[in-house]
């Protein structure tokens, strides 16, 4: 089987190779030509990889066609909700155009190859009490650059399938964090800070935004096991929420992570980490995926976050 990821040298898609290749699949990426190889270091010989950027189209639509995969995972985006509020054009450009371009292509393609469009929970926006756990049901009511992005993402997903019987499921994760996760997120933010505080790099005060939000977090393996199963049992056009079924405060997260480190460490608002619009909790229904694919998560919160704090500290020690 040939599988193609974009985005293979970032956080996610890194993961995802490394799962991929203990299937025994030959796997190809796509990524920037200026991207870190870092995060597939160990497994950058086992892989094909192409340089290319999703938003050139002609590129892209010749390094698909080219490499002729039977399955594609498409998660190559710009992904900070933060950081897409002060860069909204190239939020919207790149990760709209880099699906439709990919369906385009695959439209216009003979073989059915199958596609996993990646989108995510803050493409739901903020949901009333009444209607959390959310559904897949639920409408699509983001409010931040990324969140409309996704959510652009996804319908040309079911379009497609509808208008031209593209194989492209919609998966929509929610939260997840672990090792590699790069700054702009919260767990990689609070666990850099605690990590250089520990090396002496920051005094011991860390910055933090908004606590009081609540976010279903789930480890990056155990999402990328569920993108892969997914791909094997998922029906195109049907979208499927990922998801742990729990929500956390963030004030939690911070909690555990502050009571894995020795240091006494005090934490302080910084107001510019404050968001336009936040969504005060993202909690989904995992029926569906578990319904469908057997999928359930394994690795708890706080594995993921000792995995992710050891990860800094291998940085910057
Ligand atoms: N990033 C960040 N950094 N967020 C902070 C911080 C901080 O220092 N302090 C508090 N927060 C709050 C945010 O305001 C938000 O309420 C919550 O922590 C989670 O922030 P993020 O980790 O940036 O995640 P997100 O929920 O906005 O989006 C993530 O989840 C989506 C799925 O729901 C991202 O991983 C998206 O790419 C993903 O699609």
């Amino acid at each position: 089987m040939k599988v193609l990821i974009t985005g293979i040298a970032g956080f996610v898609g890194s993961h995802l190779a490394e799962l991929l290749l203990k299937w025994g699949e030959e796997v190809f990426g796509i990524c920037l030509p200026d991207e870190s190889l870092e995060n597939i270091r160990g497994i950058k010989k086992e892989l094909h990889l192409t340089n290319c950027d999703i938003t050139d189209f002609d590129r892209l639509s010749s390094v698909v066609k080219r490499t002729n995969p039977d399955e594609i995972y498409h998660l190559a985006a710009l992904s900070s909700v933060g950081k897409s509020f002060s860069h909204p054009v190239d939020v919207i450009g790149v990760n709209i155009r880099g699906t439709l371009y990919l369906l385009e292509t695959l439209r216009n393609m003979r073989k059915k190859v199958r596609i996993l469009i990646v989108g995510s929970s803050d493409m739901y926006g903020v949901v009333k009490p009444k209607d959390i756990p959310i559904t897949e049901e639920k409408p699509l009511l983001p409010v931040s650059p990324y969140g409309s992005s996704k959510a652009a993402s996804d319908l040309l997903a079911y379009q497609f399938f509808k208008s031209y019987g593209v194989q492209a499921i919609r998966a929509r994760a929610f939260n997840h964090a672990g090792p590699r996760q790069g700054i702009g997120f919260v767990v990689p933010d609070f666990a850099s800070q605690i990590a250089k505080i520990e090396a002496g790099i920051l005094p011991p005060v860390m910055k933090v935004g908004n606590l009081s939000s609540k976010r279903d977090i789930s480890d990056v393996r155990d999402i990328v096991r569920g993108y892969r199963l997914l791909m094997k049992k998922g029906k195109a056009g049907k979208a499927y929420n990922i998801c742990s079924g729990e929500a956390y405060s963030i004030k939690s997260v911070l909690k555990i992570l502050i009571s894995l480190s020795k240091k006494k460490i005090k934490v302080k608002t910084d107001e510019k980490k404050n968001r336009p619009a936040e969504i005060p909790i993202l909690m989904g229904d995992n029926s569906r995926m578990k319904r469908v694919t057997g999928w359930k998560p394994k690795i708890s919160i706080e594995k993921t976050l000792e995995d992710t704090l050891n990860f800094w500290r291998r940085r910057y020690s």
